[in-house]
């Protein structure tokens, strides 16, 4: 069974869009398992660059099948629309089908994000707006509206009333308008027409393609310290881009999932709020995010920036029983005389070499740091591993070392090309 996951092993933005694109070519399915369009990957392919927050870069690749999983919450308008732009990019893509477990995201949910993060303040989580919270907060009170629901027309106006009256009365105690039925049934209604051909049970597909041998990709969204219940609570997302996370509302059992290849960058960033310990708010945080373009595909905000956090890898890596390490944007790091990584905290008196669960604790960690010599020059012609400098060998050593996971590919620029693959058996066994 040549299934394998990609996870983001930090806190999302980990550059998974070119390694899903270039492994989902040689897979026959490639199916997305948690999140919404909070997600963000930037693919670049044929010398056009494609923005993908719902749909699996997959789907670039006319022979391979996309799905989007039962775990994920979707919102058809930015669905249509984002499958309209990418048909204008490119006219033959590959065939998508939409699980009838995943949930719809309507705009309450999304009116609901923004008047709750307001109404948090000074400790607001980030969120990206896009309704995601709310949406899988229906979903867990057993309220929410399925794909499968949303596109029978003998359910959908029924469900839409039930919850809207609801939705209404939340907005009324925000002091805002109610949403109007009719315009918002009339209004899904065409999405869910125009969505309905793609909506199908999939859970037997997923397990058909699984147990038949076909290549399946099953691609993470986010990263793991946004994971509800292992990320840095409460500052995570509300589903499960852990490895994990691949196995609910996708149709298969752990025993099924043969790899995991962890996502990773040289360096750390994360979005929105909640602890960093390696955060850097000085010049050097500044060099990596204006040289890293470290600005987010979803939002537009900065990226908070700060050295390789390995206490969090190694974390990360054994949370996602990852397999191989797939490190990017090694070429950004370049030009430092040194560079340095984070392989213990201390708390108070204490030193620890694991992430406390307590955000409060977290958040009061102070990073111990080992110096290592940095490299120059331009990474991005480099295609083997001895093409690098014998000090950005060494850093990714120390990487595969501290987690206890060799790297199976590191990639030195954005372009499908500048790649250089290490293990090629980490990749499908
Ligand atoms: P939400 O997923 O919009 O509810 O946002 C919750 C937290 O996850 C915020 O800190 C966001 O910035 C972060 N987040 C959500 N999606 C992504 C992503 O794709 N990349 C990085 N951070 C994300």
């Amino acid at each position: 069974m040549p299934t394998l996951v990609i996870v983001g092993a930090q806190w999302g933005d980990e550059a998974k869009g070119k390694l899903v694109d270039a492994l989902g070519s040689e897979a026959h399915m490639v199916v997305r398992y948690s999140g919404g369009n909070n997600a963000g990957h930037t693919v670049i392919a044929g010398g056009k660059e494609f923005k993908f927050h719902l749909v699996p870069a997959g789907i670039l690749h006319p022979n391979v099948h996309s799905i989007l999983g039962g775990g994920m919450v979707i919102c058809p308008k930015g669905l249509l629309e984002e499958l309209a732009r990418t048909r204008e990019q490119q006219s033959d893509l590959g065939k998508l089908t939409i699980s009838s477990a995943a949930h719809v995201v309507f705009p309450y949910h999304r009116l609901l994000d923004s008047l709750e993060e307001e109404a948090r303040g000074a400790n607001k989580i980030g969120t990206t707006s896009r309704g995601i919270g709310p949406a899988y907060t229906d979903k867990v009170a057993r309220t929410g509206i399925r794909m499968g629901e949303f596109v029978d027309p003998e359910v959908f106006p029924q469900r839409l009333a039930e919850v809207l009256e609801v939705k209404n009365k939340m907005l009324a105690m925000f002091g805002r308008e109610p949403l109007n039925y009719d315009e918002l049934l009339a209004e899904y209604t065409a999405y869910a027409d125009a969505i309905r051909p793609m909506v199908a049970d999939i859970e037997h597909v997923v397990q058909d393609a699984v147990y038949s041998g076909e290549k399946v990709l099953f691609e993470g969204a986010q990263g793991t310290f946004l994971d509800l219940d292992s990320g840095t609570y409460p500052y995570v997302t509300s589903s499960h881009p852990t490895a994990g996370g691949a196995t609910l509302g996708t149709g298969i059992g752990p025993r099924a999932i043969d790899g995991a290849l962890g996502v990773c960058k040289a360096y750390t960033t994360r979005v929105g709020s909640g602890p960093f310990p390696t955060e850097l708010l000085d010049d050097v945080g500044e060099w990596i995010r204006q040289h890293g373009k470290e600005y987010g595909t979803t939002t537009g905000r900065g990226r908070r920036c700060g050295w390789l956090d390995l206490v969090v890898l190694r974390h990360s890596a054994r949370l996602n029983s990852l397999s191989g390490l797939v490190v990017t944007r090694l070429d950004i790091l370049s030009g430092f005389e040194e560079v340095k990584v984070c392989t213990g905290y201390k708390l108070g008196d204490q030193v620890l070499h694991h992430v406390p669960q307590s955000a409060k604790d977290f958040a009061a960690v102070e990073p111990i740091y080992q110096t290592l010599p940095g490299w120059q020059g331009d990474l991005r012609g480099c295609r083997r591993l001895e093409d690098l400098p014998i000090e950005a060998r060494n850093y990714l050593d120390l990487m595969a070392e501290m987690t206890g996971t060799p790297v199976a590919i590191v990639s030195v620029g954005p372009d499908r090309e500048e790649t250089i693959i290490v293990r090629r058996d980490l990749i499908w066994g």
